[in-house]
Parts: structure tokens; sequence; C-alpha cells
């Protein structure tokens, strides 16, 4: 196969022409695999593969990280518990076939409320709203190449705890109580600047903002620096917004990027597939000083 790459962006993120990710050799998997570490989002359009094949794929980047378990069951198509329905479709009784409803989700990184968070996770588009459910990405190397000096030096050697209380879409986890209070909730700390543990790329690593906390500082001061570092985070031209259809297959970087979800038509389906692969490398072992 000849692979084409075209950058979405002066950033980050590129289209991937020219291949069938459902009968991929190895040599263009390599070629993929190189393009994504470089490109941090990658989106490649036309893909009209099943479920296997689209595990498949997940599979080839790394150990798939099955979906949490959010009380209800997994929401997993059936047959594939390494794989996860995103979506606000209801079944007969009214339960939820999905994860994530028709709301808006706000800026995040997935899961990093986990010591390891997953290196990738990968949407495949099924069916698609009349309306809305664009997924935004920003790229946090680019977020942190924008920081002023002072604070960027500010937050060298500082840690934030990432919160495991709500889900992207203010959801409370399952098996957490409510808690409001960043200086207490139960989360995970991780250092403020990562640097990614197969390319090296530093990364401002904020993972989501409520809750968020500042180790060490009084939780005014931590409010204060988390919302300057926020204000930084996904500005404009560091930005790709994807218009979503069917057969698209979209893959980031976990370590590198945020994204978030527009609101959608809640009188239609929206649902997708996501894949997620586990951490390759501990991020607190990755700490940089500069
Ligand atoms: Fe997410």
């Amino acid at each position: 196969m000849t692979l084409a790459v075209t950058p979405l962006s002066p950033v980050f993120g590129a289209r991937i022409d020219g291949v069938d990710l459902g009968h991929l050799d190895d040599a263009t998997f390599d070629q993929l695999y190189a393009a994504w570490l470089k490109h941090h989002v990658l989106v490649l359009r036309d893909q009209t593969i099943s479920d296997p094949q689209f595990e498949a794929f997940s599979a080839h980047l790394g150990t798939l990280d099955p979906p949490p378990n959010q009380g209800a069951g997994r929401k997993s198509p059936p047959g594939f518990p390494n794989l996860y329905v995103i979506s606000n479709k209801k079944d007969p009784a009214g339960e939820p076939v999905g994860a994530l409803g028709d709301g808006e989700a706000s800026w995040h990184t997935d899961m990093s409320y986990l010591q390891d968070p997953p290196a990738a996770s990968m949407l495949i588009s099924r069916i698609l709203p009349a309306w809305g459910g664009d997924t935004y990405f920003c790229s946090m190397p680019a977020a942190l190449a924008s920081l002023p000096a002072a604070l960027r030096a500010r937050i060298a050697s500082l840690s934030i705890k990432h919160d495991g209380t709500y889900d992207s879409g203010g959801n409370i986890r399952k098996g957490m109580q409510a808690n409001d209070d960043p200086s207490t909730s139960a989360g995970t700390l991780h250092p403020a600047i990562i640097a990614h543990p197969e390319s090296g790329v530093k990364s401002l690593y904020l993972g989501r903002r409520r809750n968020a906390y500042v180790a060490g500082l009084p939780l005014q001061d931590s409010e204060a620096l988390l919302d300057g570092l926020w204000s930084y985070a996904a500005l404009p031209e560091n930005t790709y917004c994807h218009k979503w259809r069917i057969g698209d297959v979209v893959l980031w970087d976990n370590r590198t990027t945020m994204h978030r979800r527009d609101a959608f038509d809640p009188a239609s389906e929206r649902t997708m597939h996501r894949s997620q692969i586990k951490a390759k490398g501990a991020l607190n072992r990755t700490l940089m000083t500069s």
C-alpha cells in the first residue's frame, strides 16, 4: 500500500489516505505508527471495517484496554469485550447501550486518573446524528510551547492531581462519592510536564479541569495556577475540529492531546465504537526539569 500523509493543520494531526485498515501489511503499519507518533492524531476515512477488523487493527498498536465498568455492565458491542460503545441509544428497557449520552464533553485526556493512563484511543463512526457531535483535539506539546517562560519554569517541578471522581460527561464514576473539593477528592498525581515515553516529546499534561489540584499549594493558589495553564491549553491555532463521516477512524495519542465533544441532536442516534491501548511506560518516570 502507498500511504499518503496530509497534515490537518500546521501544528498537528494528519489525514492518511491509501490505507485499508482491514488489510494492513506490517510495513504499512510501521509507516502508520511512525506517522501517529509524529502527528499525534490520525484521520482515516471511508474505512468499511467490521468490529473484528477494528479490534485486530487496534491490537496492532499494543495491549487492548477493556472499557470501564460503569455499574450497569460494560458498554461493549456484543461479543467484543475489548471495545467500547459511545452512544446515546437506549435499549427497549430504557438502558443506554453505550456511554456519554448526547451531551457536551469538556476537554480531557482519557482516564488520566489512573497511575498509567492509556497510550492511545481510537474511534470508528458507525451512526451519526442529524447535527452536532463534532470532536475537537488540541496539541499539548503546542500548549507547552505557548506558555510564557516564567509560567513554564514555575510548573517544571510541580505535579497535578487528576481527579477520579467524575467522567468527561460529568457523571460520578462507579464506586466513587461526589466530592467537589479538589484538595481532597480522589485522584492520581502526574507531573505538570511529561515527556512522551516513546518519542520524548514534552507536553503540558492537564487531564481535565474539574477537581484538578496542584499538589502542595493552597487551594486558592492551585485554582489560579490551573486557570492560567488552562488558558493556554486549547488556543484556536492549536486545535483541530473533526466533522465525522460514517466510516471515519480517528486515532489519537492520549499523552500529547486532549479532546472534547460538542453536544448533538438528542432526537437522533450517534454511535461510535472505541478501542483503547494500555500505557507503554509510566508518565511519572519521565518527569523533565525544563
Ligand atoms: Fe475521551
